[in-house]
């Protein structure tokens, strides 16, 4: 549709971006930290650091809070390691790492920027683990009990609270996020209980915030892109409606209605991945109501149908790369799209089409908590780093949620990611996110110096027209 007028950003908007714990903070194993399944993960992708140093957020956070509140930030949505709260997944609480995030989000308060907080981001204590992880109905009620320690000592500075970052990603592409148990026996049909404990445990912290938080609210936050089908081709729709529902719908019917979604709870049957899930369960899905819906996007995908001869899956994809299942899809190259410097297709339309189809399902308020651009940024000579690529990317995206809004949708937030470098999840230091850029190399820490980049002055003045010219 063609608009003859744009509707503007709405005025409260949260204009901010992203980081998670364990990819920017380092300190691993400072101050009572506990192990997480991401420090223990014993190898890391060739030629990419570990996470023990990141970005060093940790001692420098002062320091990149007062950055955010230069480039204007409304909101900062960062995760809480749940090994620096509860060491071992369960039982004592580590005032230290409380303090961590107190101070922080103090710091936030400070400078008027919303603080806007993700429980959990791929960083499962590894104690937990050690026990089965998420396969084990324990670790349910430890997210609980972990929640409920988040709610009683930030509840009253803290509004906003997303449950889990991109679930659905974890459970696909876990191998590629370092997150996937190495001992689990049958991944597959183990990833599917995995993913029904996962959405309990978010369904009780829902509940649980807002019995213990009447004025919070609580979202999930999933990875979600609009699917196309590769061609008008009858069977390659079937094959996008597929696809749709196993990477998207699944996670949100679930979260939103407390229901599985029938083509993906079809998909899990032919499959033999169909969980247990025993008596209360549907009930405590069905009693959580979350208040907003949070999701991440990059980019669209696509696929065409599969003729479901030999196995169209490969351990090749990661979050943005669709692979396929033998019978139900096929991961296609969109001819139509531009790819990154990690074959990332980019798709800013897609972007509007998929804000239209979330809102259109589940009429809830909708903020963006990931969208960005992983590039090799560098220092030139004048020790300046430009990144219009990056500008271009964010730009694009934006216009086209303007556009979703003039449509119609409901979007109260913008946190790309991220906000200053840190370490991609399977890409190492090198493959950079940020507005603002540290100053390491993949193996050598150097001075971890902050240099504002390019695009941290586009998006300073971005946030300063309440995205009025862009
Ligand atoms: C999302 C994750 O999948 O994508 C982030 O929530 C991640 O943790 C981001 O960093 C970008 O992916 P990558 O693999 O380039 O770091």
């Amino acid at each position: 549709m063609k608009h003859t007028q744009l509707k503007p950003f709405p005025k409260d908007f949260f204009w901010g971006a992203s980081t998670s714990a364990y990819q920017v903070e380092g300190a691993w194993n400072e101050d009572g930290k506990g192990p997480s399944v991401i420090d223990i993960r014993e190898k890391y992708p060739e030629g990419t650091t570990d996470y023990k140093v990141a970005s060093d957020h940790y001692h420098r956070y002062q320091e990149d809070v007062k950055l955010m509140a230069e480039m204007g930030f409304k909101a900062y949505r960062f995760s809480i390691a749940w090994t620096r709260i509860i060491p071992n997944g369960t039982g004592e609480v580590n005032p230290k790492g409380l303090e961590f995030y107190n101070n922080l989000i103090n710091e936030l308060i400070k400078y008027k920027i919303e603080p806007i907080v993700t429980m959990y981001h791929f960083d499962l204590p590894y104690a937990l683990q050690a026990r089965g992880g998420w396969s084990n109905r324990e670790t349910i009620d430890a997210f609980v009990e972990y929640a409920k320690v988040l709610f009683e000592n930030y509840g009253d500075r803290v509004k906003y609270w997303l449950t889990i970052n991109e679930q659905n990603m974890m459970i696909m592409h876990g191998k590629a996020l370092g997150t996937l148990d190495p001992n689990l026996e049958d991944p597959d049909r183990e990833l599917y209980q995995q993913n029904h404990h996962m959405l309990v445990a978010q369904a009780k912290a829902m509940d649980v915030c807002h019995q213990m938080l009447p004025q919070a609210l609580i979202g999930p936050a999933p990875n979600i892109s609009y699917i196309y089908p590769a061609s008008s081709k009858p069977e390659d729709i079937l094959a996008a409606q597929n696809f749709n529902s196993i990477r998207n719908w699944l996670y949100l019917d679930a979260a939103v209605y407390g229901r599985y979604n029938k083509t993906a709870w079809s998909f899990l049957e032919e499959k033999g991945y169909v969980p247990t899930i025993v008596e209360g369960d549907m009930e405590i899905l069905k009693n959580a109501k979350p208040d907003f819906i949070a999701f991440n996007y990059y980019t669209s995908k696509t696929v065409e149908a599969s003729n479901g001869e030999g196995n169209d899956k490969n351990n090749t994809g990661d979050q943005e790369i669709v692979i396929g299942e033998a019978g139900v899809y096929k991961g296609h190259n969109n001819p139509n799209l531009p790819k990154n410097e990690f074959g990332w297709e980019i798709d800013p339309v897609g972007f509007r089409t998929t804000l239209r189809e979330v809102y259109d399902r589940y009429q809830l308020p909708i903020i963006i908590t990931e969208n960005g651009l992983g590039a090799f940024d560098k220092i030139e000579e004048d020790g300046s780093v430009r990144d219009p690529y990056r500008i271009d990317y964010l730009k694009k995206h934006l216009e086209q949620m303007q556009l979703a809004i003039t449509d119609g949708v409901e979007v109260f937030g913008y946190c790309p990611w991220s906000a200053i470098d840190l370490i991609s999840t399977h890409q190492g230091a090198k493959k950079r996110y940020g507005f603002i850029f540290v100053e390491r190399e993949e193996f050598d820490l150097k001075e971890l110096r902050r240099i504002p980049k390019q695009s941290f002055y586009w998006y300073k003045e971005v946030i300063a027209n309440n995205g009025e010219n862009l």
